[in-house]
């Protein structure tokens, strides 16, 4: 019922104001050239894996659904992919359906060293897609570690562990800045921002570019921006427009020329638990995907 209700609103929008005749742009929608990624040749050996958190502090904005099919369309192109639940409400885990009780799961691996990470590990249904998952437990952490040593490094410890049997390893942060999310950043060679294309979406970028920088220079120089990716972009308003112009204004290159599309196949696909790249693979919205992870790809943030 929903999202026919959505779908309806969708054709009343349909009036378009771009030029007759040009459908097919010669500019994406970032304002730069369109650009092929190339499809990327198969990896002959893997691991280590390059760690990259999916990070933005607004809530709502396509971090795991960004994890999801990412991860999923990485996996596609033969990349080992881990993806790490790092936020209690466990909503990766859902959404590649995975049991998340009565398993080990991320919080037990912060709170015992000794706990082996490869105990943590579940298979999901994309081939070489594999996840540690999280559940509302996950929430006590923030207690639990104010009090420990070097605090701020222990998922980065964990992670060590299971480097080696990866290509990449997609950490889904929390809608937060707390301590879990630091430990994310101190773990990862690189952040991709997912930026909801609306107006306040700007708002807390400056903020958590702010704090990158921080842990930058106090506990992990190495991390970079590897880019920001606008999702939820309807090219039929101007106001996504807008905001996407202005999100490359303020950022430039670091902005993916690839752009993810509101669609209500999304809401879908996290039902059935399941990437939208396996839902609906012909999907305007999986072509998309894939071609983020091309992209990622050919920007050597993926091997
Ligand atoms: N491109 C899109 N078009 C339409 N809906 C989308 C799109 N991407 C994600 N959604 C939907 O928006 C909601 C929020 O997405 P998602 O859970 O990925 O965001 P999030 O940043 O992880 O949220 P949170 O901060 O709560 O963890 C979900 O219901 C998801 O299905
Ligand atoms: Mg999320």
């Amino acid at each position: 019922m929903g999202a026919g209700r959505i779908e309806d609103i969708s054709v009343t929008r349909k009036q378009d104001d771009r030029l007759p005749g040009l459908d097919e742009p010669i500019v994406g929608p970032t304002g730069r050239p369109k650009q092929e990624f190339a499809e990327p040749k198969p990896l002959k050996s893997h691991g280590p894996a390059r760690i990259i958190s999916l990070c933005n502090q607004k809530g709502g904005v396509g971090k795991t659904t960004t994890t999801i099919n990412l991860g999923a369309a990485l996996a596609g192109y033969g990349r080992r992919v881990l993806a790490v639940d790092f936020d209690p409400q466990g909503a990766l885990s859902a959404g590649l359906g995975v049991p998340t009780h009565e398993v080990t799961t991320i919080y037990d691996l912060l709170l015992s060293g000794s706990k082996d990470p490869l105990d943590a590990i579940q298979k999901t249904a994309v081939d070489g897609l594999d996840i540690i998952p999280a559940n509302i437990d996950l929430s006590a952490a923030e207690v639990h570690l104010v009090n420990e040593v070097a605090r701020e490094q222990i998922l980065a410890r964990v992670l060590r562990k299971v480097s080696a049997d990866y290509d990449v390893i997609l950490i889904d942060c929390q809608p937060s800045l707390g301590i879990l999310t630091v430990n994310a950043l101190t773990a990862s060679h690189g952040v991709l921002i997912p930026l909801e294309c609306e107006f306040f979406a700007l708002r807390g970028v400056a903020l958590l570019i702010e704090t990158i920088d921080k842990v930058r220079d106090r506990l992990n120089p190495a991390i970079e921006l590897d880019g920001i990716l606008a999702t939820m972009y309807d090219s039929r308003t101007l106001h996504s427009r807008e905001v996407l112009e202005r999100v490359v204004d303020a950022f430039g290159d670091s902005v993916l020329e690839t752009v993810i599309g509101r669609t209500v196949k999304f809401p879908d696909a996290s039902v059935a638990g399941v990437p939208i790249t396996d839902f609906a693979p012909e999907h305007a919205a999986s072509k998309a995907y894939r071609q983020v992870a091309r992209e990622m790809i050919v920007r050597g943030a993926v091997a």
